[in-house]
């Protein structure tokens, strides 16, 4: 799984394992590696060295750099692991329970949880992350609020001393990602079986959302207009969805369904073309966002909106309409030598088109503003809309 073992977690966590890891190294990985030989590290030791440097300045993309300074990664494990903004949401909705959490790994998630008061029982089945863990959460100073169980969590569950169960199963099996919520490990039913009551599941986005049972919740989560997470969501944690989250803005923003699905509106590009969060998507709220910007839909199978009038929603990304109609090559070309276009980013849905090769054939003008070509599929044929940014 990695090249980190027990021996190499006993060395990293060494004092003197310890403060290799605190000391500047050469920047290129060849000297940093003689450095290391010349001080007296084994081989193995200057390679754990080497790749917690590597693994930290990765980890950094999704965790505080304060924390990463003092935590230890495997590779895997930190692809896996929680942005820490996405694990401080979803940890305020369990702030001052008695937890069980399912799958622990290297305890992004777990930090988030003993932050937000929770007293947790962190399990996690691999002894290598295991390990880890209890290294990560006592560096943290979180140790006290935490009970580490090294084994496995569904049969920590009989054990008692929690009421809500948090789990983020693994979703790969043989190096490749499993989607299925019974090919998680564990499988949902099994995590099922043993919550009694309060339940929140991390699972892939892309699951088939009719796998979901009737009786849970689900939470599709974005973070600065990336697609993170699915959250199914049990018990008295459950809300009514699919729900759409947004964070990374000032505060969580959500999109809820009302009732029944809005009805079909679908006309003609107006002044103004929106682009909803990804969440939103796939939360199948495409029609419920258009209700709210009083927008309308292209094509009821596309995604792309748009309104006669501009919003700062942040369910959807807003640009100003400059010309349209049905997407000709040729006609696209002369729309933007007659706008000046400068570069050019095309998005397209529906269509055929390969947006990154169309973008290099059309044409631009050195020192000429950013346009935008959206190329969405309708029952005419695809149709073409250049645009601007709002503030252009
Ligand atoms: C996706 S990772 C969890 C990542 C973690 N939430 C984070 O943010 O760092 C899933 C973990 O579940 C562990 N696991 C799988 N089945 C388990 C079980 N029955 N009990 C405890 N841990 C288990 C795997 O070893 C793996 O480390």
């Amino acid at each position: 799984m990695s090249s980190l073992s027990l021996e190499g977690i006993e060395f990293l966590t060494s004092e003197r394992g310890q403060a290799a890891l605190a000391r500047e190294l050469p920047a290129e990985g060849l000297a940093a590696l003689t450095a290391l030989r010349g001080e007296g590290f084994s081989p193995a030791e200057a390679g754990w060295l080497l790749e917690q440097r590597e693994l930290r300045a990765r980890a950094e993309r999704k965790l505080p750099a304060a924390d990463v300074a003092r935590m230890l990664f495997l590779k895997e494990a930190l692809e896996q692991a929680s942005a820490h903004e996405v694990a401080t949401w979803r940890a305020q909705k369990l702030a001052g329970r008695r937890v069980l959490e399912v799958g622990a790994a290297l305890g992004a998630d777990s930090a988030a949880l003993a932050r937000a008061g929770c007293a947790l029982v962190a399990c996690e089945l691999d002894p290598v992350r295991a390990a880890l863990l209890r290294h990560n959460l006592a560096a943290l100073g979180l140790s006290e609020r935490v009970e580490v169980h090294p084994g496995d969590g569904l049969e920590r569950a009989a054990g008692g001393g929690w009421d809500a169960l948090y789990a983020d199963p693994a979703r790969r099996r043989g190096g490749k990602r499993v989607l299925g919520l019974e090919a998680m490990a564990p499988p949902l039913s099994a995590l099922r079986e043993r919550a009694r009551a309060d339940l929140l599941v991390k699972v892939a986005p892309g699951l088939d959302l009719s796998e979901v049972p009737r009786d849970l919740g689900l939470e599709l989560v974005s973070l600065r207009g990336e697609l993170k997470e699915a959250l199914l969501t049990g018990g008295a944690l459950r809300r009514p969805g699919p729900r759409a989250v947004l964070l990374g803005g000032d505060a969580p923003w959500e999109l809820a369904p009302e009732g029944s699905e809005p009805p079909p509106r679908t006309a003609d590009p107006g002044a103004f073309l929106f682009e909803p969060d990804p969440a939103v998507i796939r939360a199948g709220l495409v029609r419920a966002l258009g209700q709210r910007l009083d927008a309308w839909q292209l094509d009821p199978r596309i995604a792309f909106l748009s309104g006669d009038a501009p919003s700062e929603t942040p369910g959807a990304r807003c640009w100003r309409v400059l010309r349209h109609g049905p997407y000709r090559r040729k006609e696209v070309s002369q729309w933007l030598r007659a706008e000046g276009a400068g570069r050019v980013i095309v998005k397209q849905r529906g269509t055929r088109q390969d947006a990154a090769a169309l973008e290099k054939r059309l044409p631009r003008q050195a020192g000429g503003p950013l346009r935008w070509l959206f190329l969405a599929r309708t029952d005419a044929g695809p149709l073409a809309l250049l645009c601007a940014d709002l503030e252009d």
